[in-house]
């Protein structure tokens, strides 16, 4: 498996411990950056992930900023993404089983550290569901399309 991993200042610290985390796991990662502390805007980080998945170079993405809303919005904005924002493994694993979400969107500033990662080994290995959620999924990429 692999994964696209980006965050701005906000989410550089929980980026850098989720990377190691999922390398534990001999996960394989992209990091497009942010690579420093230093002040810079989310949705730069946000749309990288969220191309390098549309280009299927990852299997999923992982994005993250202060509360995880500016970067899953800027993410949603890529045609093809579905990132979810979930502050709990109830929403990561329905993100996955019902929405066939392929990005995850975390709020360093709102979830602790351990919460974080079993929210990202929740989303990972939950399989989409299919059936009437695929029929809804279609829809959404119907909006997608009529928008373009
Ligand atoms: C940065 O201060 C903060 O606005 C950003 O990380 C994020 O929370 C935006 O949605």
């Amino acid at each position: 498996m692999k994964i696209a991993i980006g965050s701005d200042h906000a989410g550089f610290d929980l980026k850098e411990i989720i990377k190691n985390h999922l390398q534990e796991k001999d996960i394989d990662i992209i990091d497009v950056g942010t690579h420093t502390k230093e002040s810079v805007d989310y949705p730069v980080f946000g749309e990288k992930v969220a191309e390098t998945v549309q280009k299927r170079e990852a299997d999923f993405g992982i994005v993250i900023c202060g509360t995880g809303i500016g970067i899953s919005i800027s993410a949603n904005k890529v045609k093809g993404i579905r990132a979810a924002l979930c502050t709990n493994e109830y929403m990561a694993r329905m993100a996955r089983r019902h929405n066939d979400a392929n990005v995850l969107a975390l709020g360093a500033r709102v979830l602790g550290t351990d919460l974080a990662l079993s929210i990202v080994d929740t989303f990972l290995s939950t399989e989409f569901e299919g059936g009437r959620h695929e029929r809804r999924v279609h829809l959404i990429e119907k909006i997608e399309e009529l928008k373009l």
